[in-house]
């Protein structure tokens, strides 16, 4: 009988290690305290209304427990799960002496590693539960990872950390990550060399390689966009999704298919999984936001896993990993998936409004507007 030998999370990030032999074990030690506070999560999600608490071994996280309804830094309501994510990754993460500070959507503010504990060259940027809304009706939610070098002076100083600080292009990340609480419980990371996904085996506690070298199909048929905002895109994307609903009687001579699953780390593992596109695009709705997602815990790190599978990331008109950060909670339109279709997108930005007004499906009325 052959056994197929089957990679821990662990001996996985031993492995990767040996490509850096000066490294000092602090980022493989970091990558581990952010999957324990994952599964930890997944516990959470997975006891649903039976409360998920019991037998709780964090004591200070038990203590939220009770947290009533309450508003973000974003003006969004917090769900007692989004409270409870992001006490897991700070507990978990703070104590082990690899961070310099950590941000995350759910505080206002970044995050100061508490003087008794050490402090170490990383900070951590997380939207420690994506898509919550679908908490309630029992659909796949995920958590949201990136991890940056922090500034020479801050690992000298060990000051605090201020905002500044995590204002790094994408392009800068050291790792990015995601893990989706769905049917299964999965962990998806980059560390820079190719997409690798585990599966948590419940048994173990472990995460398992289970998909390695994941890669984006570069064409698609798909696509995912909220169409309750027609209204408020911007041409280029009334263009774009215009000629895919016109399907195989449309410029694209191809039928395409939609998805709106609004867990945007679940339509991100759709995309790696089958490919596709992802848009959520700048638009007229909000003129205070630009674009409904936020660019250091959603887009960059989504943005990098995408890129590393040989997909594409972008603003619509530039690469997203280029992109300087100028807040810590930033917004931004977002596009990402299969490489020829994001690349049709950045195109469509590209062109002239003119050339775009003599395309006939332009010179009758969008099918999504009125
Ligand atoms: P979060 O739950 O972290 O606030 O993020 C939700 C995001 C994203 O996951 C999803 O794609 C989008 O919001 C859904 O937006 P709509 O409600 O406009 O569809
Ligand atoms: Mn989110
Ligand atoms: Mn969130």
């Amino acid at each position: 009988m052959t056994t197929k030998r089957r990679f821990t999370l662990t001996q996985y990030l031993i492995q990767e290690r040996r490509r850096f032999p000066d490294a000092s074990g602090d980022f493989n030690a970091l990558m581990l305290d952010v999957a324990l506070a994952t599964k930890a999560i997944a516990r959470s999600v997975s006891f649903g209304e039976l409360g998920g608490m019991l037998g709780n071994p964090f004591s200070e996280v038990a203590e939220v427990e009770d947290v009533s309804t309450t508003v973000n830094v974003q003006g969004e309501e917090q769900k007692k799960l989004d409270v409870i994510s992001n006490e897991y990754f700070m507990r978990v993460t703070e104590w082990g002496g690899h961070l310099a500070g950590m941000a995350s959507e759910e505080m206002d503010d970044p995050y100061q590693i508490p003087e008794s504990y050490q402090r170490g060259k990383y900070l951590l940027v997380f939207d420690p539960l994506d898509g919550s809304s679908n908490i309630d009706v029992n659909v796949t939610v995920g958590s949201i990872f990136s991890i940056l070098r922090a500034p020479q002076d801050v690992i000298d100083s060990g000051r605090d950390v201020v905002e500044a600080d995590f204002l790094q292009p994408g392009r800068e990340q050291v790792a990015a990550g995601y893990v989706l609480y769905g049917p299964t419980t999965m962990l998806v990371l980059t560390v820079g060399n190719g997409v690798d996904g585990f599966t948590l085996d419940p048994n173990l506690g472990q995460f398992m390689l289970t998909h390695p070298d994941l890669k984006v199909p570069e064409n698609t048929q798909e696509f995912a966009i909220n169409a309750s905002n027609a209204r408020f895109w911007e041409q280029p994307i009334k263009r774009y999704v215009d000629e895919c609903l016109a399907g195989k009687t449309g410029p694209r001579e191809k039928d395409f298919n939609m998805r709106w699953i609004a867990s945007m780390v679940a339509e991100a593992h759709r995309i790696l999984m089958r490919g596709g596109v992802f848009m959520y695009p700048r638009d007229t709705k909000d003129p205070s936001k630009p674009g409904r997602l936020r660019l250091l815990y959603e887009a960059n790190p989504v943005g990098y896993i995408i890129e590393q599978a040989g997909g594409r990331a972008s603003t619509g008109r530039e690469p997203m990993l280029d992109v300087q950060p100028e807040k810590l909670h930033q917004r931004i339109g977002l596009v990402f998936g299969s490489k020829n279709e994001v690349e049709r997108i950045e195109r469509y930005h590209r062109e002239p409004q003119e050339q775009r007004d003599i395309n006939p499906l332009f010179a009758e009325r969008s099918l999504f507007r009125d």
